[in-house]
């Protein structure tokens, strides 16, 4: 089964974007979407699994940050689309590509939970500001949405690291 991430040629989608430039943007853009599904999956299993004397807080935390995980990975699928780029968001992808171990599918302390979240946080929000840098040269668009998410992404690693 191929993961490959296709541009198109064949497909009646116009876009202002050489072949090339769309290249560089499918390279950058399908690993933030397959980051930011990951990170809204992971999300839920810790609000599932959380426990402790923050469950509550941290409970209704998880689902605000999972709201924003998916709603950027929509935009950055659904950018990738206008500029002749298939995204890929199927389970088998997001699983095969495989970039952060996954959570323990075990009840967790909710110390442990706001830690594992916040590291993962961290991990996609650095793995974006390289990401940023490499789409600028061929797409100010591109690079404009990628700012915008590590914008969403950076604050929400303040509010989970603050809370440790
Ligand atoms: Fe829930």
């Amino acid at each position: 089964m191929s993961t490959e991430t296709s541009t198109t040629t064949s497909i009646p989608i116009e876009t202002s974007l050489s072949p090339e430039a769309a290249q560089v943007v499918a390279e950058n853009l399908q690993p933030t979407l397959t980051e930011l599904i990951d990170l809204a999956l992971t999300g839920k299993q810790l609000h599932w699994a959380v426990v402790g004397p923050r469950f509550k807080p941290v409970h209704e935390h998880l689902d605000e940050l999972v709201d924003e995980h998916r709603e950027y990975s929509d935009t950055v699928a659904e950018y990738m689309s206008t500029v002749g780029i298939c995204p890929d968001g199927r389970a088998v992808r997001v699983a095969g590509d495989h970039t952060m171990d996954p959570v323990d599918a075990e009840f967790m302390d909710d110390a442990a939970v706001i830690d594992a979240m916040t590291a993962r946080i961290k991990t996609v929000v650095t793995n974006i500001r390289e990401r940023s840098g490499r789409v600028a040269a061929v797409d100010t668009a591109a690079e404009d949405l990628l700012i915008e998410v590590i914008r969403v992404l950076d604050k929400q690693l303040w509010m989970t690291s603050a809370q440790r």
